[in-house]
């Protein structure tokens, strides 16, 4: 049994996919713990209801990134996670924290990396006039939004497209890929080689 913890910022709809397949789809692993930096995130309340253990790391009780990164480690690693799950959580994370998940840390990303890291991914999609728009779930490296990519779901831009209706269409499909991508890590399918993940597409 692998131990996932999943870490949110707000709302907390990919980690409420994520959790809905792992006990749909009955995966070999369980969901340790949902960690927010705010109190006030959405998601957690979602957590609790499904009886998986919360916790909150306020980041502005701390004054530096690296000591809030050092009370979040401590924080995550009281749950021995194999996998940590980024879903919506909005922090610039340093290099060492980043270092100590290495091989075992998954981000979800609404665009089509490496196209628009960042924030405002929709808005600078309408911007530039993209035929195709998207999300994809990638290893977690030092550089943000960037580590090597595990999956990607395009979606159309439509006529007349606005932030709202082009994030609906992106999240629906964030909503499948992401427990697909986690899943396969949890299968062992996914190797890291020379900076490109491989997915083992055969009967394990
Ligand atoms: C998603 O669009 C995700 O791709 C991005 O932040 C958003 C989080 O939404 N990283 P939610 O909290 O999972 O609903």
């Amino acid at each position: 049994m692998k131990n996932i913890v999943i870490l949110i910022s707000g709302r907390g709809s990919n980690m409420e996919a994520v959790v809905r397949a792992a006990q749909a789809q009955q995966w070999p692993a369980r969901i340790a713990a949902v960690i927010s930096n705010r109190s006030d995130a959405a998601g957690l309340a979602f957590a609790a209801s499904h009886g998986i253990a919360t916790a909150i790391v306020p980041n502005k009780d701390y004054s530096t990134r690296a000591e809030f990164d050092a009370a979040l480690q401590i924080v995550i690693d009281g749950y021995a996670p194999d996998l940590v799950v980024l879903a919506g959580f909005m922090r610039i994370l340093t290099p060492q924290f980043v270092e100590h998940y290495a091989g075992r840390m998954l981000n979800i990303h609404p665009s089509l990396l490496p196209m628009f890291p960042g924030l405002a991914t929709h808005a600078q999609a309408i911007a530039a006039g993209v035929a195709e728009h998207g999300a994809t779930v990638h290893f977690v490296t030092a550089e943000l939004d960037h580590g090597p990519m595990v999956a990607q779901a395009a979606v159309p831009l439509l006529p007349g497209d606005t932030v709202e209706t082009l994030s609906a269409r992106v999240l629906e499909q964030e909503h499948e890929l992401y427990p697909r991508a986690i899943r396969w890590f949890i299968e062992d399918r996914l190797r890291i080689v020379q900076g490109q993940v491989q997915v083992n597409h055969t009967h394990i």
